[in-house]
């Protein structure tokens, strides 16, 4: 039996027993994180994590206290110089934002109000309210619309195709399940798309094999004439469409799919029209891509990052849905330890958990809040359309430089070229693994870090711009590198 009167006679809790110790410590952290990212170009853009580090984090589980100036010291020797790279002007892996100042800043205050941002009324719900009301201005949607913010464009994605097979059969799916259906539900994509989407096809309960591949044309975009034939033949099988997704910006090469066509096709066959703009959607605030974008205005959701073309501290995406109806139908439930009151802490904005799939959450919201305020839509305009302007500069470098090779055709921020020496020739596996090394020696050397991707089964090296810190000379180094690698590769 726990003693409660003895516990009690020592109470405690986990604040520091010195606040001016830890005020020193902490000035002292907020120093050497300004200094790390003043300096950060003059620093190593990536090591590999040696093994004593690896090892570092091996330890027992810690039964007795370390003091917190002991930890920092552990944490500038083990953690931070092995950093992943991506604030760094030559990081262009995956698709990655940097983040920004002021949005570090706002995560700490965030976390010191660490206000658990689900349900209740205070100040955090209505700076996310905010937020969200921005976005749905950023991208045409009405004020009626609703949205949510999530982890990222993943779970964004995922969320949405949730709320497209919930709201058909109006909700039926959600109490019966898919057997009550007559026959199988069918979502259509290009073979491009990214595979959160695969995998949201996997939850929602449809299977991979449902999610329907199109193929797609020279530029990376759906087939629209192979799409109306791959649903045409589904419902002369029986089968159910019932959703459209469409790429404003693929993963692999940043083809942007002709969304107003699949707008109308989505409309004439009364499917849910999906967009997956992850990072490609905020082109939207160039001119130049305004038109190609247009449609999303119309969409009835759509997936999008702050972490990454919007430059926002990981992590940060959002989930637009056009009708907030059908978004709260999709996800409420009752429970009576989570109803809104008319007054006190319980009242206030309807529950998050009404719109999504989590419960517990941070106050992500205020970094997106203060970055939008900091910068205001104008600079992140120019600063997405000095990205496009990066792309188009290093596919000129490219085709400039006889021994690389541009693997397709720049339509965004994102290029994908290799090396392949004139005086050479190389069977296609060949030119696959020179790449390839090319790649993990560019990393090596901390030269640059592109990542890669196989554009018909040819090894590209790729290059995703979104990166506020890149310069044109960034971009030179990494040919230079490219080149003088491909040739010591060859010479060994
Ligand atoms: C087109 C696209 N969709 C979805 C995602 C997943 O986004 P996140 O990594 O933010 O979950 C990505 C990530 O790069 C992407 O490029």
């Amino acid at each position: 039996m726990l003693d409660f009167h003895k516990t009690l006679e020592n109470e405690q809790s986990l604040d520091p027993e010195n606040w001016e110790k830890t005020r020193q410590l902490a000035h002292q952290m907020l120093d050497d994180m300004l200094d790390y990212l003043q300096t950060i170009d003059q620093r190593p853009i990536w090591q590999k994590t040696p093994e004593a580090v690896k090892a570092h984090f091996t330890q027992a589980l810690p039964q007795q206290p370390t003091s917190a100036e002991e930890i920092y010291k552990e944490f500038k020797t083990n953690v931070l110089p092995y950093n992943k790279g991506n604030i760094h002007p030559r990081f262009w892996s995956w698709v990655e934002g940097g983040g920004t100042v002021l949005g570090m800043l706002a995560d700490m205050l965030a976390s010191g109000m660490n206000p658990n941002n689900t349900i209740g009324d205070h100040a955090p719900r209505y700076v996310e309210a905010q937020v969200i009301d921005w976005s749905k201005q950023l991208f045409g949607f009405p004020p009626s619309a609703s949205g949510l913010l999530v982890s990222g464009g993943a779970m964004a994605n995922i969320t949405a195709i949730l709320v497209a097979r919930n709201q058909f059969l109006a909700g039926i799916i959600r109490q019966k399940g898919l057997k009550f259906l007559d026959n199988q539900l069918v979502i259509y994509c290009s073979t491009e798309t990214h595979n959160c989407l695969t995998k949201a096809a996997e939850i929602i309960g449809l299977g991979s094999d449902n999610l329907r591949k199109v193929p797609v044309n020279e530029k990376y975009q759906i087939k629209i004439e192979v799409l109306k034939m791959m649903l045409l033949a589904d419902k002369q099988a029986g089968l159910l469409p019932f959703c459209i997704i469409g790429n404003a910006g693929t993963v692999n090469t940043g083809a942007i799919d002709p969304l107003d066509e699949l707008l109308a096709i989505a409309r004439q066959e009364n499917c849910w029209f999906h967009v997956d703009g992850a990072f490609g959607a905020l082109a939207k605030l160039v001119p130049a891509y305004q038109a190609d974008l247009a449609a999303i205005e119309q969409a009835d959701s759509l997936a999008f990052d702050f972490h990454k073309w919007l430059y926002v501290n990981y992590e940060v995406g959002c989930v637009l849905v056009r009708e907030a109806k059908i978004h709260r139908e999709a996800f409420a439930l009752q429970a009576n330890y989570l109803l809104s009151h008319e007054r006190g802490l319980a009242a206030g904005p309807d529950t998050i958990s009404n719109y999504g799939l989590e419960l517990s959450r941070g106050f992500k919201a205020l970094k997106v809040w203060m970055s939008l305020k900091e910068h205001g839509i104008q600079r992140y305009q120019k600063q997405i359309e000095q990205n496009i302007a990066q792309a188009f500069y290093l596919q000129d470098l490219i085709r400039q430089t006889s021994d690389l090779e541009l693997l397709a055709e720049v339509s965004l921020n994102i290029v994908c070229y290799r090396y392949k020496p004139q005086n050479q020739s190389l069977s296609e596996n060949e030119l696959n693994d020179l790449n390839k090394e090319i790649l993990m020696q560019l990393h090596e050397n901390a030269i640059a870090l592109p990542s890669y991707t196989l554009l018909a089964n040819r090894y590209a090296i790729r290059v995703a711009i979104s990166n506020h810190r890149s310069q044109k000379a960034d971009f030179q180094v990494l040919v230079e590198g490219t080149l003088a690698l491909g040739k010591k590769i060859l010479a060994d």
